[in-house]
């Protein structure tokens, strides 16, 4: 297993945001991720799915660092670590959840879309968070704005990225990656398309500022 690099903003330029409804394409699909280079993988807890795809990854593939998002209360934080998740993404938070992640001694990023939300989690020791819904929420001018007031906080814009958008939160300073579903188009995940996956994941991989 390889060990997550201090922060899981710094594994890969983009962090994949699986939606699976059957657990049985996790690991050919993981696979595909990480041969693309895309080695931190977010499979959410959005379909009954989900922990199992989980479980499958953390056991079969050793390359990936697999993490469970939307996580929504400490119970999706139990049942995530409990499948092997390295990590925890949620689209927002409250304090009841932060103490839950932080509890895990899992590595998290709690979502937020406005200012306040920011200083809520500074309050509780929290630099590093998703930026959700990213394009809705406001997107390149916003994240913009919060450099001055926030330079401390690394963000991971997320929501409506596309690989031709990417670039330009990529190039902000408080922006560590991306995250997104576009290199797992429906299309090519229902037909298995793996050699399609990975080499939108090999693009996604390729992309800086
Ligand atoms: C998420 O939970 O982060 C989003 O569903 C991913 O957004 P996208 O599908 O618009 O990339």
């Amino acid at each position: 297993m390889n060990a997550v690099p201090s922060s899981v903003l710094d594994i890969a330029p983009v962090i994949p945001v699986v939606v699976l409804d059957d657990a049985e394409q996790a690991v050919p699909l993981a696979r595909a991720l990480v041969a693309g280079g895309l080695r931190a993988v977010e499979i959410t807890l959005r379909t009954p799915a989900a922990v199992d795809a989980i479980r499958a990854v953390a056991a079969e593939v050793p390359e990936a660092v697999v993490g469970a998002g939307t996580v929504l209360r400490a119970a999706d934080v139990e049942r995530a670590a409990e499948a092997g998740a390295r990590f925890l993404v949620s689209p927002g938070w409250t304090p009841a959840l932060v103490d839950a992640m932080q509890k895990s001694n899992l590595p998290f990023l709690p979502g937020v879309s406005t200012a306040s939300e920011v200083v809520g989690l500074l309050e509780r020791g929290v630099t590093e968070m998703k930026f959700f819904p990213a394009e809705a929420a406001g997107g390149v001018p916003y994240l913009k704005a919060l450099v001055s007031p926030f330079p401390q906080v690394r963000f991971c814009p997320t929501g409506g990225m596309t690989a031709a958008g990417a670039p330009a939160y990529l190039r902000l300073p408080n922006v560590a990656c991306v995250g997104g579903s576009w290199m797992l188009p429906a299309d090519a995940v229902g037909a298995r398309d793996w050699g399609r996956v990975e080499k939108l994941a090999a693009e996604a991989a390729a992309l800086s500022s």
